[in-house]
């Protein structure tokens, strides 16, 4: 039997088909031929991935004291967008066929000869002398706001979420009153029109980004720059990503934004093409924000340090993950194919940290008569409350365990003809097989107790 493990080439391709027939993953507008590089997330996949947000809420914002939680929108004053370089340094330069209207980065090892001379060939249609010389792109996308659509009333869509918390910086300190060095938080929508999309949820034009900025006090910032590139490494750990497929990559002097002063990816094996990859940015980025916004605002960006009597602009440490990147992290990572002894047929499972598994228990009788479905839909209706259960009685037993196990499901509990005697239930654990016999009554404590790992 072929048996893809995660980093044979195939993996994303496999993922692809599961997400759409199991409803994690739709192509979006599909039955209009779906839209370039955007995605909607069905049934499972809204679980998942608000599973994956809730797990990095909880760790960056309400187990913390020193960070707080924002949900700027989307649109903002586009002088944002001047002080924060977007509008002049977020950019490509790009060429464009007069032939096949097709658009290529300047840079694309595909193209021969040097664009816009007679030479140049076009890597799409072939035609020679028909690119374009290099012209700058900006990856924003660009609406208008109001009636009237002139030059006045340009609008973004916001490239990143973090500027809507630098701009909040004051009000945020103020409102909470706390003291530096703190952090503010947020998750939320982010869209680039990016040239070279791809590799499904990977590189999208619209994704959801979980951004923290940390404010601290200058000389203290390769303390916390450590301390968080420590504190995300593991949070990567605890969301069970295996650390083999995980490491920092340090920005070159290439790499690095010019007003940084150190920055590291964390980044995951995604195997087949796509090896390594960042899923998450740590920046050190200096006082570059504040001062820029405070610069074009006119309006002083600063913290008073009250003790000391003093005023300064706090150096930022910014953390910056991909929802959705981390989300295809956590299925490459969890999928495998796989013999099962004693059966001739194999199985295909999500292995998912039980957290966030979009459902939790399926509940099976194991026939159809003698009392097997009430007594499992009584368990149902009660666990339904504390979390998120299937309930299945149609087919083989078998293939319905295989059906949760592809989606990941952590557990599947089975009443059979016992149950009904003594009051007891099997439970079935995804990824060892074992099944153990447990009281009915105590099924809620058990799975809770389980599910909290
Ligand atoms: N505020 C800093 C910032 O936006 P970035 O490295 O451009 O930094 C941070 O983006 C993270 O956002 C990336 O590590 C990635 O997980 C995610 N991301 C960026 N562009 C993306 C895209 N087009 N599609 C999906 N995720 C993306």
């Amino acid at each position: 039997m072929h048996m893809p493990n995660a980093t044979s080439p195939d993996v994303m391709d496999r993922l692809v088909s599961l997400s759409k027939r199991r409803g994690f993953i739709f192509q979006s507008s599909e039955i209009y031929g779906g839209t370039g590089s955007v995605w909607d997330y069905g049934p499972l996949g809204v679980e998942l991935k608000r599973n994956l947000k809730d797990r990095w809420w909880q760790a960056m914002v309400r187990a913390r004291s020193d960070i707080e939680g924002i949900d700027a929108a989307i649109l903002m004053n586009p002088k944002v967008w001047e002080a924060s370089g977007h509008v002049s340094g977020f950019v490509d330069p790009l060429v464009d066929c007069r032939n096949c209207k097709k658009r290529f980065r300047a840079d694309d090892p595909r193209i021969k000869g040097e664009p816009g001379t007679p030479d140049a060939q076009c890597p799409a249609c072939g035609m020679k002398g028909t690119l374009s010389a290099p012209r700058q792109f900006n990856l924003m996308f660009k609406t208008f706001m109001g009636p009237v659509e002139d030059t006045a009333s340009v609008i973004y869509l916001r490239p990143e979420t973090a500027q809507g918390i630098y701009v909040n910086f004051v009000n945020v300190q103020q409102a909470t009153r706390q003291k530096v060095p703190f952090g503010i938080a947020q998750i939320g929508k982010a869209f680039r029109n990016e040239i070279t999309p791809g590799n499904f949820i990977f590189r999208t034009r619209e994704f959801e980004q979980m951004e923290m900025q940390f404010f601290v006090e200058p000389g203290t910032d390769m303390t916390w720059f450590e301390y968080w590139k420590d504190q995300r490494m593991r949070w990567h750990h605890e969301l069970g990503l295996d650390p083999a497929r995980l490491r920092f990559h340090e920005h070159t002097k290439e790499e690095l934004a010019h007003y940084a002063r150190g920055a590291f990816d964390i980044q995951f094996d995604f195997g087949g093409t796509l090896g390594f990859q960042e899923v998450e940015g740590v920046h050190h980025r200096g006082d570059f924000d504040l001062t820029r916004h405070a610069e074009y605002s006119g309006k002083k960006l600063e913290y008073f340090d009250q003790p000391n009597n003093r005023r300064y602009v706090p150096n930022v440490i910014e953390t910056s993950v991909g929802a959705d990147r981390a989300m295809l992290a956590v299925l490459v990572n969890g999928y495998r194919e796989e013999t099962v002894e004693g059966e001739s047929e194999g199985r295909t499972v999500l292995a998912l940290h039980p957290a966030l598994a979009p459902i939790k228990a399926g509940i099976f009788p194991l026939v159809k008569k003698d009392g097997m479905p009430e007594m499992a839909e009584r368990i149902a209706q009660d666990l339904r409350p504390r979390f998120p259960v299937f309930y299945d009685e149609s087919g083989a037993i078998g293939r319905r365990y295989r059906r949760q196990d592809e989606v990941g499901t952590p557990f599947c509990i089975t009443v059979d003809g016992q149950s009904v005697s003594d009051g007891t239930v099997t439970v079935r654990e995804r990824d060892t097989l074992r099944q153990e016999r447990v009281g009915a009554d105590a099924l809620r404590a058990v799975l809770e107790t389980r599910l909290s790992v």
